[in-house]
């Protein structure tokens, strides 16, 4: 049988120490599968100056497959996250983790068995962020339609080839209606071509209460990047913790799996790490490569070995990594075929399939101007076709009518509208009038769609 070569990412602090243990029961199973060393992390910061330093990527690009231990982000700086740049350069857009409740670990539930599926690239980690004004800082928070169709497909095929029966789309769609409002569309979009799967949404503070009272409720979760991000750590909290939490990102034809958790600077090098997250991971890796038997195999051990209460000192046992590696060795069952089906995480190559879609009749109907001010501009009421038709402070509307009873800060949204077409000239006309007085820092286009609004109403407009 041809090996399988995989690219290993050691990465930095407990990373060597649980990478090892997933080698020592992959070796000691024989697996088909050739590990090549890739460096991420700290040490490739040393030697190239970057955390994920380009030959790294390629190596991965060229397996198409990668394992990783967690790498550390200094702190500050101008540090980009390793993990960040991972998923953007390979476009790995859907991140999976599953949250199951494992035996011998004692948490405050039981069968929880929950797989999150996260959009890994867009949202506020687009990372665009400006200053305003020296008191008004401003994240964008970019949400696609391309992006939320494929992560709602890839969501859909996963929970289809997990086996899995029902599948809700966590969101905010109530305050953030047109972001949100784009993902949940989306997500209803691609529901009609599963029906054999449920589908259905929640609000994201709600599913919060839902899963720390009743989260065996759940099934598959979808959700934009950032609630991904702390939701997925909050279903790992469930199960006991960023121990024994999973993950893999998953892109078209690419894969990287890894743990949840990082690099643990408090206790590396002391041979107390727990590989148990790793090693789910490595194992998501063998479903996905097709050895469903093995990953069985490894699991099995796994149970067997936490159901006699060998754990690792974060579970509140106290073996070491290397005593806990032996005994899931010594647990192995034999390999036999059984006739189980397979349940792997699908792969993401059918997620980015053409959108035909009839848009209608995209108008420019005003601008925003964002200008800064100590306190209540008092900006031109017209310019050419525009007209001034709202002042707003932190989205809250303070002109016209009575100013309500806010604090001002020095950043304000200064929205005009024309009521006949107008275009690009119209609106540096408009610029150069408000520059005579104010600093603008930035504008934003006000469009609609046959004469439907594509954007926001100021609060208490
Ligand atoms: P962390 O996950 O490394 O550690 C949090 C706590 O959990 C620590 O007390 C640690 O000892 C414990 N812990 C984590 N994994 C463990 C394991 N396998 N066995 C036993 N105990 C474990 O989070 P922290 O401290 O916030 O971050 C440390 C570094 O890791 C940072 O530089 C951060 O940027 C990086 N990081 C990397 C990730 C990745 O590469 N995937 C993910 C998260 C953080």
């Amino acid at each position: 049988m041809e090996k399988k070569r995989v690219t290993l990412i050691k990465g930095d602090g407990i990373g060597p120490e649980i990478a090892d243990a997933v080698m020592e029961i992959f070796d000691a199973m024989e697996l088909p599968i050739v590990f090549e060393e890739a460096e991420a992390g700290l040490q490739a910061v040393e030697k190239y100056g970057n955390g994920a330093p380009e030959q790294t990527l390629e190596a991965v690009r060229r397996n198409k497959i990668a394992l990783k231990g967690p790498t550390t982000t200094p702190v500050g700086g101008g540090h980009k996250s390793v993990n960040v740049t991972i998923r953007k350069s390979l476009d790995l857009f859907a991140n999976m983790r599953p949250a199951k409740t494992l035996p011998g670990i004692k948490t405050r539930y039981d069968n929880v068995d929950l797989i999150l599926v996260r959009e890994n690239i867009e949202d506020t980690y687009a990372g665009i962020e400006h200053w305003q004004t020296p008191d008004v800082a401003q994240c964008l928070k970019l949400v696609t339609r391309p992006g939320s169709l494929a992560i709602a497909r890839y969501a859909f095929e996963m929970a289809r080839s997990m086996g899995r029966r029902r599948l809700t789309c966590v969101h905010k769609a109530n305050i953030h209606k047109i972001s949100d409002g784009l993902f949940l569309d989306s997500f209803r979009e691609v529901a009609e071509d599963y029906p054999d799967i449920q589908s259905d949404d929640i609000l994201i503070d709600n599913a919060c209460m839902q899963l720390v009272s009743k989260p065996e409720q759940f099934d598959v979760m979808v959700l934009p990047n950032l609630y991904g991000d702390i939701v997925s750590d909050l279903c790992a909290g469930l199960v006991g913790g960023l121990g024994v939490a999973p993950g893999g990102n998953i892109g078209v034809d690419t894969a990287v799996f890894e743990a949840v958790h990082g690099s643990a600077p408090d206790i590396a090098g002391r041979g107390i790490a727990n590989p148990t997250a790793m090693l789910l991971s490595a194992n998501l890796m063998l479903y996905y490569l097709g050895f469903a038997e093995s990953a069985r195999r490894i699991e099995t051990a796994m149970a067997t070995v936490l159901g006699a209460g060998i754990k690792t000192r974060d579970l509140g046992g106290s073996a070491s990594t290397q005593e806990y590696t032996r005994a899931i060795i010594d647990a192995l069952p034999p390999l036999e075929l059984s006739g189980r089906p397979a349940f792997a995480p699908s792969r993401g190559a059918f997620a980015h399939r053409e959108v035909v879609r009839e848009r209608g009749d995209w108008n420019l109907q005003g601008v925003d101007v964002f200008v800064r001010n100590e306190g209540m501009p008092k900006p031109p009421e017209k310019v050419g076709k525009l007209s001034l038709h709202l002042i707003s402070n932190r989205g809250t509307k303070i002109y016209p009518g009575p100013t309500p009873d806010i604090y001002l800060v020095d950043h304000f949204r200064l929205r005009y509208r024309a009521t006949e077409p107008i275009n690009n000239d119209d609106i540096f006309l408009l610029l150069g009038e408000i520059g005579k007085k104010y600093e603008w820092m930035h504008i934003e286009k006000l469009h609609t769609i046959d004469g439907v609004a594509m954007y926001s109403k100021a609060q208490g407009e």
